[in-house]
């Protein structure tokens, strides 16, 4: 192969992964929160976030977790109204979106149906974990047709 067939193949390659990638995005998915790990506590979800950005309008977020019992630490999934209550973990205007029990089997499933940043977090332990910086992220679903 010479140089110029290579180099014709390289950039149809590209547009080709850049097409995918575009036709991939545009798919709504379904994405659950710490893949296997699931919702837990004392975990640190950012990275995870950061590796399932950018999330788009639509998509749906699965949390899973234990129900209460003897050896698990009670979970729940809350949304926080604004930054600054996410970052204080100020529950007082939260919404509670998962209770304890709802995390089980198939999990709890949060649409990310409107352009908005989403702060969930978890209230549990008095919410320590939030506080640490723990068991909680932000999504912020763009729409498809602007930068992310
Ligand atoms: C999201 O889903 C709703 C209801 O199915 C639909 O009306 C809306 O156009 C969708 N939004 C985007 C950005 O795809
Ligand atoms: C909780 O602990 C009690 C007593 O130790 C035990 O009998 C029971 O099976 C445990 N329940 C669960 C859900 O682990
Ligand atoms: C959680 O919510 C479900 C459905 O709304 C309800 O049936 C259940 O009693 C609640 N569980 C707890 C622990 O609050
Ligand atoms: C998004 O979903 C929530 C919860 O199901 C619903 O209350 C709300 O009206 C929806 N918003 C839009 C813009 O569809
Ligand atoms: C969580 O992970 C992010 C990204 O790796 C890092 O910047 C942050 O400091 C971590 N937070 C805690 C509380 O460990």
């Amino acid at each position: 192969m010479d140089f110029s067939s290579t180099r014709m193949l390289a950039q149809g390659l590209f547009v080709f992964l850049m097409l995918s990638t575009m036709a991939e995005a545009t798919k709504p998915r379904t994405i659950l929160v710490g893949d296997s790990q699931g919702w837990r506590a004392g975990t640190n979800y950012t990275q995870w976030a950061i590796q399932n950005s950018p999330f788009h309008i639509n998509d749906t977020l699965v949390f899973k977790y234990p129900p209460p019992g003897n050896s698990t630490v009670t979970q729940s999934v809350y949304l926080l109204p604004n930054l600054w209550s996410y970052i204080t973990c100020e529950f007082r205007g939260a919404k509670l979106l998962g209770n304890a029990s709802e995390g089980d089997d198939e999990g709890f499933k949060v649409a990310l149906n409107e352009s908005k940043p989403y702060y969930f977090a978890s209230a549990e332990g008095n919410s320590y974990d939030c506080l640490a910086g723990l068991t909680k992220f932000i999504a912020v679903p763009s729409t498809r047709s602007t930068t992310s």
